[in-house]
């Protein structure tokens, strides 16, 4: 008999066939034991009848996750999610488990945290790992057909690139080593030999901040071509950006509604993205239209929390009256859910005021923090490009513009929904002395940095790259609103278990 995988099922129709899995939800209704499969491909109903008495012994000592074996004939049915159903023969439990700590009751993000080992099982956590997939894939397959050569470059290095702030420190042999913040620096190097190449690896960054953003350890991948300058990188991320998302919406529309996530708003991506400067875009901040745009969503919100406080004070009211007990356990979930949602608006809408009065208020040569960005980004429904930042809110090694040297030629990618820059990148320093004075004046040691300035000594050419950060694309294309559920095991500041 065939052993097979849950997503085999509907070319195996009236087969006699072996599963193997979790038992995901299991009810009975006296005569019949419905156990709900799955096994990492997909999930399957698998109907045992008292009259399969042995199987139907088995089958009743199954608890919740317990592992198993299931062999049964395919019965195809149109309304089943794997498209079929099994009619069991034989249950073989492998392993009976213990009582599940995550049940399908609401768990606080802290609980589900603490088991993140066992929270991957679930239904919306594999979806988002199986995009994640797609995601790496499709940007890898992007790079390898467009000539770009893979350079894996050096996770222990011996000095900052992005910043002394969000070093992570080790003892090497005795001498202070970091782990890598980017791999752009050797990139640099890599260009110089090949031409165009990418990094894809783990990053490190002690952001000292507990956003919904950042982690401490997050996968980024960064292109680096030799000839190039700002409008090249501009095309290459957004060519980049649009097959990433063709790949998710041609693979997991089912993912994505599991999600649910509106595919539709992923749909609408489409080339070109807007490209404002920075001096546009702080202009935008401070305008009118924006003030007004503003309060109108402040007004619309307002009365949101009305609503939901409406519902609230009508619930509480319903459950001192006699009810069902499904009623009831559905009612006080929802009385927990909409008391945290709740909350989290009331404290939002007391700092709306301030963050409508800051963006009026924002001044050139400032950093654009989430805040702004994310107002920014709300006003376009596809990715929007920031260009040409002040020289102090940015990296040392970005070259300075030829017609105004107080910004630089740099990009940041804002995606659109709130979500903030996931794209970061310029054009580079690619004459030596000037390089040398940036590195002199944010107080580095430029001999720890002759190796790179020997690429401005032999054969410099205007060059450039940029860094997507996997996860932030991740939470973006499944609606997520925290980047910890976009990657396995997240590290974060005050995280690290498991
Ligand atoms: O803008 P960043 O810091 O740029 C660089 O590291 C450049 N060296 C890249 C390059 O030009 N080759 O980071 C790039 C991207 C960000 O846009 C963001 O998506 C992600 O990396 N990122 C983070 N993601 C999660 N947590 C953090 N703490 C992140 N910091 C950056
Ligand atoms: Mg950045």
């Amino acid at each position: 008999m065939d052993k097979i995988k849950i997503s085999e099922l509907k070319e195996n129709a009236d087969n006699t066939v072996l599963l193997r899995g979790w038992v995901q939800g299991a009810r009975s209704s006296g005569k019949l034991i419905f156990l709900l499969l799955r096994d990492g491909s997909g999930s399957c109903q698998c109907i045992v009848e008292a009259g399969a008495e042995e199987a139907f012994a088995e089958a009743e000592k199954l608890s919740l996750e317990s592992s198993v074996e299931i062999e049964g004939r395919v019965k195809l049915d149109e309304r089943a999610p794997s498209g079929a159903e099994l009619s069991v023969h034989r249950v073989k439990p492998i392993h009976v488990a213990e009582d599940y700590p995550i049940s399908r009751k609401a768990h606080g993000v802290d609980f589900l945290m603490q088991h993140r080992h066992l929270w991957l099982r679930s239904e919306r956590q594999t979806a988002i790992m199986r995009i994640r997939h797609s995601i790496i894939r499709a940007v890898r397959d992007f790079f390898d057909g467009n000539g770009f050569t893979l350079i894996d470059t050096p996770i222990i290095t011996p000095d900052a690139a992005e910043g002394a702030g969000t070093l992570f420190a080790l003892d090497y042999f005795g001498e202070e080593a970091y782990l890598a913040q980017t791999g752009q620096l050797y990139l640099e190097s890599a260009a110089m030999a090949l031409g165009k190449v990418y990094c894809f690896g783990p990053t490190f960054r002690a952001e000292k901040s507990k956003t919904r953003r950042h982690l401490t350890e997050f996968w980024m991948v960064e292109p680096e071509l030799a000839f190039a300058e700002l409008p090249d990188l501009l095309e290459l991320a957004e060519d980049m950006t649009t097959s990433i998302l063709a790949r998710v919406l041609e693979k997991h529309r089912d993912d994505l509604a599991m999600l649910g996530r509106d595919a539709s708003r992923l749909e609408a991506v489409k080339k070109p993205f807007p490209r404002l400067s920075y001096s546009e875009a702080v202009e935008l901040l401070q305008s009118d239209k924006t003030r007004e745009k503003l309060e109108e969503e402040m007004a619309r919100d307002r009365e949101r929390l009305q609503r939901w406080r409406d519902e609230l004070k009508d619930l509480e009211q319903r459950i001192k009256q006699p009810m069902k007990k499904w009623k009831l356990a559905k009612a006080e979930e929802r009385i927990s859910e909409l008391g945290r949602e709740i909350g989290k608006l009331e404290v939002d809408l007391e700092n709306r005021p301030q963050h409508i009065a800051d963006a009026a208020a924002f001044e050139w040569g400032r950093d654009l923090g989430g805040d702004e960005e994310t107002i920014i980004s709300n006003q376009f429904d596809r990715p929007v490009f920031i260009t040409e930042y002040p020289c102090g809110a940015k990296a040392f090694y970005m070259k300075r513009s030829p017609e105004d040297p107080r910004v630089v030629l740099n990009l940041d990618m804002l995606a659109p929904e709130g979500y903030g820059e996931i794209i970061g990148g310029s054009q580079r320093e690619d004459d030596l002395d000037l390089l040398m004075e940036r590195i002199e004046s944010e107080g580095m040691d430029p001999e720890n940095y002759q190796w790179y300035l020997d690429l401005r000594r032999f054969g410099s050419v205007p060059h450039g790259g940029y860094g997507l950060g996997i996860e932030r694309m991740v939470a973006w294309v499944c609606g997520l609103h925290h980047v910890r559920e976009t990657i396995p095991f997240p590290r974060l500041m005050g995280r690290m278990y498991p």
